[in-house]
């Protein structure tokens, strides 16, 4: 067995620990789920991608998106946008808002973002890039990070070169999803290739994509180089993933996946945490996927989803939670570390 140390990972004022991330994830990485996250145990969450342009107006879905989740490390608060001023503008905002870090979404591959130039389009035209971290770092005092992909293509897998310009300008920390945007979710992360963006800057790198376990992490971060890991879509429905995962990568005693009582506990929690912030009966709507990954990875079937994720009457939702997950679940079936 190799020797594994277990990395560092700083940004600006902040030690991220352990370091093990929480991705941005839209419609899902809202505050009620940070705030479950953080309470199992994670270094850093951060926010959905919010536009700029929406923030700057402090419409009430923005402002929604923006809301501190207690626990969870610094308030990292994403923008995601092609005009630097605007980039600027919203960044200052969410500085007097009480954002601790500002992440600048260059990784999205969303036709919807890339339509407009943003997201991960940004890696097609460094030039435009580098003007809106420079404006972005230039408008606020807190450390602002950058998330990406490995590159637009194949043929154009620059992610080192943004991840130079970016350091140079003062960017504090990066985040490499390790596929290129023409992939969007297809084939396998490549965390090797995270390890050149490692090796071209002087900040710290956190490895992304396909980190499922503690198995997982140990090997993106010796194949990268990397500081950190971010978790996303592993999370959906296992809210104490990233403290299982910490406890595997420090060697500590992994902690076992809430069951029975205790996992109809943390649904009804996230679900009574969900309808306090979105209100009736949007919090009844969003709720819904989240319920299903939560069957789903607890081996709960068609008999609680069906009627759950039709069901408009929250205390009707909230007795179909207690009458499935608190009679024991069968065990999830994929193994942490
Ligand atoms: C539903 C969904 C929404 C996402 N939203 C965002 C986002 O708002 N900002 C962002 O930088 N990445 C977003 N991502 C990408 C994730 O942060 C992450 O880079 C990607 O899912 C790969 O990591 P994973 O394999 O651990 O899921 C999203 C991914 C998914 C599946």
């Amino acid at each position: 067995m190799t020797c594994f140390s277990l990395p560092e990972l700083h940004i600006g004022p902040y030690r991220i620990d352990p370091p093990v991330v929480l991705a941005p994830m839209t419609g899902i990485s809202d505050a009620p789920f940070r705030a479950l996250v953080a309470r199992f145990g994670v270094g850093m969450v951060v926010s959905e991608m919010i536009a700029s342009r929406s923030m700057i107006t402090r419409n009430r879905r923005s402002m929604r998106m923006v809301d501190r989740a207690p626990g969870g490390g610094p308030h990292v608060v994403q923008l995601a946008g092609r005009d630097p001023r605007i980039m600027a503008d919203a960044a200052r905002l969410n500085q007097d808002l009480g954002a601790d870090i500002i992440d600048i979404n260059m990784g999205c591959p969303a036709r919807k973002v890339v339509g407009g130039l943003a997201g991960s389009a940004l890696m097609r035209d460094l030039g435009e890039a580098a003007a809106i971290v420079s404006a972005v770092v230039d408008a606020v005092s807190l450390p602002v990070t950058l998330k990406m992909r490995l590159g637009w293509d194949e043929d154009s897998r620059n992610a080192p070169q943004l991840a130079r310009i970016a350091a140079d300008l003062g960017v504090k920390c990066l985040t490499v999803h390790g596929r290129t945007r023409a992939q969007m979710y297809d084939g396998r992360a490549d965390w090797r290739a995270v390890g050149d963006v490692c090796a071209a800057v002087d900040i710290p790198v956190i490895v992304n994509g396909d980190i499922r376990n503690g198995a997982d992490a140990r090997r993106a971060l010796s194949l990268s180089g990397a500081s950190g890991v971010m978790l996303g879509r592993a999370c959906r429905g296992r809210p104490w993933l990233p403290s299982q995962v910490a406890a595997a990568l420090s060697g500590r005693a992994v902690p076992s996946t809430p069951r029975g009582r205790e996992l109809a506990a943390v649904v009804l929690d996230h679900y009574g945490a969900m309808l306090d912030h979105y209100g009736i009966p949007l919090g009844v709507r969003i709720a819904r996927k989240h319920l299903k990954w939560y069957a789903e990875a607890a081996g709960i079937g068609p008999g609680f989803v069906r009627p759950a994720i039709r069901e408009e009457d929250p205390q009707v939702v909230r007795d179909l939670i207690r009458n499935h997950f608190g009679k024991g679940a069968p065990a999830d079936l994929e193994a942490v570390a």
